[in-house]
């Protein structure tokens, strides 16, 4: 109440107490423009005055044009409080610790050359979201609003919905990997997993293994805890086994990072032996294994190449990190880490501390349309789909663009090693022509991969893929003959 700071006196008429104690609280901003004030039965009865005292008090107001009565409605405050100047300014600049300085100066979506309208881009690795049934998508959301509707608008577990964690569960067994002894917890995709397990399990300084050239918002969370990364070379096949046994004489990391399926940003596929003889060395080592199962469900061959994960039978060595997040609805942010189960017990409680829970009502949705079999009709289409145009572009990037090597099994990328032509100089020259793309380098560990660039083809017409890759083709051409 308004009127619970006034204390009435006996030197002035009631009224006129009434009055400025009004004006005073619009003065202080206690009363703003468009405030109800209480009615003249009220404040009478809460100050114990007559109620006439408080009818010439709104009245006079009324009359300098300060309140405005309406009928049936009430009475509301007409003026703004003149504000005082108030400069209360901080240097935000100065305060920003490294985390917040590191995350900045690497977000490439502000520091990289932007897409613009009309622009053919071949920056993005996201799924064409025109392949999305979303017919089924609907049908999905109907069934969790009826079937559990009030429930699931609740708080949740933050381990996550429990019968999606069990459909998941079912779906790694589906992988040929044992579930004895494991457990699994739903994250905000990949990258909050991964932020999750860094900041579970390691302390600022310490060393981390991985591929090199490797996922860019891998780099990214791993400097910004303060990590040091040791990008091991890939060869055709994944990892090279040598320099990895070489790097491990002399280091001993927390974890290593790998990516098996459609390497992110080589394209390659590490088959099942190099994937058994990758995970033996760590294993020698006692070097748990990050493996980020991304893109795996696009696999294009009839036989499933098994996930490190799989080869761990009855050891709790690796932790599997899921995302469908290139094949399917990346808007939910909903991915999984699947691993020992004490281990999954501490990360729940990680995961609580930090956003209790990733979104119940999507978890709902994304298990009804998974429970429903959509999902399975879906990558046997979208599947298809990006095979046909992987190799399309394929059929491009040979024709038009000078390589030294191409690598890309599949998936929804192509990675170019040009032969000693700097590939930012590139992009410059088609970002005139109005045509973006990766530059190779974002991916290195140690500022290499200059001369490499990424075509994400996955959101491009066919149309635009040949104009788009004929450009860069000429750009490097006329590089080449300056
Ligand atoms: C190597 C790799 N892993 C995982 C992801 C998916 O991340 P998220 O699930 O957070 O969308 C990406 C996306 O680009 C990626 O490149």
């Amino acid at each position: 109440m308004i009127f619970s700071s006034l204390k009435l006196n006996k030197d002035e008429p009631i009224y006129i107490q009434v009055e400025n104690h009004i004006k005073e609280s619009i003065e202080k901003g206690m009363l703003q423009k468009g405030s109800k004030l209480p009615s003249t039965r009220e404040v009478s009865s809460f100050l114990n005055i007559s109620r006439n005292s408080v009818v010439v008090a709104y009245e006079n107001l009324e009359i300098d044009g300060i309140i405005k009565s309406s009928r049936g409605k009430g009475t509301f405050v007409t003026i703004e409080a003149s504000k005082p100047k108030n400069e209360f300014n901080i240097d935000w600049g100065t305060r920003i610790n490294s985390y917040g300085s590191i995350c900045e100066s690497m977000d490439i979506l502000k520091t990289e050359l932007p897409w613009e309208k009309n622009m053919i881009s071949f920056k993005s690795i996201a799924p064409e979201e025109n392949l999305f049934d979303i017919e089924e998508f609907k049908r999905a959301f109907l069934d969790v609003i009826s079937l559990e509707g009030n429930k699931i608008l609740n708080y949740g577990y933050a381990k996550g919905y429990k019968p999606l964690l069990e459909y998941l569960m079912d779906y790694m067994k589906s992988k040929g990997i044992n579930t004895e002894g494991k457990d699994i917890l739903v994250t905000n995709g990949f990258t909050e997993g991964f932020d999750i397990i860094i900041n579970t399990l390691t302390e600022p300084g310490d060393v981390i293994i991985c591929e090199n050239p490797t996922h860019n918002t891998a780099i990214k969370i791993m400097k910004a805890h303060g990590l040091d990364i040791i990008g091991v070379p890939m060869n055709e096949d994944g990892i090279d086994t040598k320099s990895l046994e070489k790097a491990l004489e002399n280091t001993s990391p927390k974890f290593a990072y790998i990516i098996p399926s459609y390497h992110n940003p080589t394209g390659i596929v590490m088959n099942g032996e190099k994937r058994q003889e990758v995970l033996n060395i760590f294993q020698k080592h006692s070097i748990p294994v990050i493996e980020d199962g991304f893109n795996e469900e696009l696999l294009y061959t009839s036989s499933p190449v098994p996930s490190l994960a799989s080869f761990c039978t009855d050891g709790n060595g690796v932790v599997y990190v899921g995302s469908l997040s290139k094949i399917l609805f990346p808007g939910l942010r909903l991915g999984w880490m699947f691993g020992d189960r004490d281990l999954i017990n501490t990360l729940e409680s990680v995961k609580r501390a930090r956003t209790i829970h990733s979104s119940f009502i999507d978890q709902g949705i994304f298990y009804h349309y998974m429970k429903s079999g959509a999902f399975d009709k879906y990558v046997k289409k979208v599947r298809k789909h990006y095979k046909d145009k992987y190799e399309f572009t394929l059929k491009q990037v040979n024709k038009h663009i000078p390589y030294e090597s191409i690598t890309g099994e599949g998936g929804l990328h192509i990675f170019i090693k040009l032969k000693g032509i700097n590939a930012r100089e590139v992009l410059q020259k088609c970002y005139e022509k109005g045509v973006v793309f990766t530059p190779g380098d974002i991916f290195y560990t140690d500022g290499g991969g200059e001369d490499t660039f990424r075509i994400g083809f996955s959101r491009v017409s066919e149309e635009d893929i040949e104009k788009g890759i004929k450009v860069i083709g000429e750009v490097i051409n006329s590089i080449k003959n300056l």
